[in-house]
């Protein structure tokens, strides 16, 4: 519930507006004062009319409105919320917001505030896959910004791909999940999940059976206790929770660069099965099947980004957990892997095929710290992920 909760709701120029009407009323179903700014655009789409009898509140729209400046400057109205939620989020706004301009009320408020900020972009597939638009989101992640969406779907202008912006009740729960209050609130938490892969040549690649279904369902449950998670994944299956940082790799290497960009943290969880190695080269043109020779793929090791960051003699985590999955003498193997990562933390399990874990909704695992090896009863993933949730909320705020 957003009883009490004060939403600033910048509203962009885009198609999608009309469905920031039904956000509104949504939000204020559940409690929450809505103040809207419309930007000029977002007036082709709704009337300030309609926005203000739905939010029960004045619509502010211009800068230069001395009035409202009398009333409440734009300073004041920047950070009289809890949460500034973006809806639509245009590509244009967004990279007002990536470049630190601030030439309308809307990019101005984005400027002035120290309130945290929820983007549900959205926009023609083609702006959305634009190198610009690709290094804006990064730019903006990279702020702290938070990201709900946006879907992948057929578009008003008869495109299909991702550009959707979310559907109102997807925002409302980013924005339950970014207002949360819990005992996590205020630290900054990653978690990497999902498997990785590693290219061949242009068509192909190296994968393995990770579903993501771990990962995610602890990105979800530590930010249920109010953490900020910045929750970094190869292609799961899975979609990734709302109201997390979302950072979407392919390779380990990748997914070593995100993690780097994503410290300084509070905890670590690594939940992702990495690939532990690569083709050496990968082939620039689809390899040809040429009839009596088989093709040699050469191998390189990837980088071991659960060692690479417990090892950190400056900016580790304060806490760094890790995985092990494992087939035999699941408590030996993964105590050896604690002290040679270099990790506080070990979550062990069996992945033989009769477990049924790997790609399933259940798991059984050990958890190996410096008290030893604590065996918790199988249970679901998500019940899983709670308790260790738990685990990691009491030790961070002991
Ligand atoms: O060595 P192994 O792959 O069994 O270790 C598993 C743990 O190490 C998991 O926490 C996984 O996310 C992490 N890992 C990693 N980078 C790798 C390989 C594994 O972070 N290249």
């Amino acid at each position: 519930m957003l009883g009490g909760k004060r939403i600033l709701l910048i509203i962009g120029g885009g198609i999608a507006a009309f469905k920031s009407l039904d956000l509104i009323r949504r939000l204020r179903e559940r409690g929450a004062e809505v103040t809207p700014v419309l930007t000029r655009a977002a007036e082709e789409f709704v009337t300030p009319l309609s926005v203000a009898a739905l939010a029960g509140h004045k619509v502010y729209r211009d800068l230069f409105d001395l009035t409202e400046e009398a009333e409440m400057g734009h300073i004041e109205l920047s950070r009289s919320a809890d949460l500034i939620v973006v809806a639509p989020a245009t590509a244009d706004l967004m990279a007002k917001m990536a470049n630190g301009l601030a030439d309308d009320l809307a990019s101005t408020l984005l400027l002035a505030t120290d309130t945290r900020v929820l983007v549900a972009p959205a926009m023609n597939v083609r702006m959305y896959d634009h190198p610009a638009s690709v290094r804006n989101r990064a730019r903006l992640a990279g702020d702290g910004i938070l990201f709900v969406g946006p879907n992948e779907g057929t578009m008003a202008c008869g495109e299909f791909g991702p550009g959707r912006m979310s559907e109102p009740l997807e925002i409302v729960a980013a924005i339950e999940a970014a207002l949360r209050d819990g005992p996590l609130k205020g630290r900054r938490i990653l978690v990497t999940s999902g498997p990785t892969h590693e290219p061949i040549d242009p068509v192909r690649y190296i994968a393995n059976r990770s579903s993501g279904a771990q990962g995610t369902a602890i990105a979800s449950a530590l930010s249920g206790l109010g953490a900020d998670v910045i929750f970094v994944t190869g292609p799961a299956d899975v979609p990734p929770p709302e109201g997390v940082q979302v950072v979407k790799v392919q390779t380990a290497a990748q997914m070593l660069a995100a993690v780097e960009d994503a410290l300084p943290v509070d905890a670590a969880i690594f939940a992702a099965a990495v690939a532990d190695w690569r083709v050496a080269s990968e082939a620039g043109q689809k390899i040809k099947k040429v009839a009596g020779a088989l093709p040699v793929l050469e191998f390189a090791e990837n980088p071991d980004i659960l060692a690479t960051v417990s090892q950190k003699t400056t900016g580790r985590p304060g806490l760094v957990v890790g995985f092990a999955a494992e087939t035999t003498d699941v408590v030996a193997h993964a105590t050896a892997k604690r002290a040679r990562k270099g990790c506080d933390w070990i979550v062990a399990n069996d992945v033989s095929p009769a477990t049924g874990i790997m790609g399933g909704t259940e798991n059984a695992v050990t958890l190996i710290s410096d008290a030893g090896a604590e065996d918790w009863p199988r249970m679901t993933k998500d019940q899983v992920a709670r308790r260790l949730a738990d685990r990691i909320a009491e030790t961070l705020t002991a």
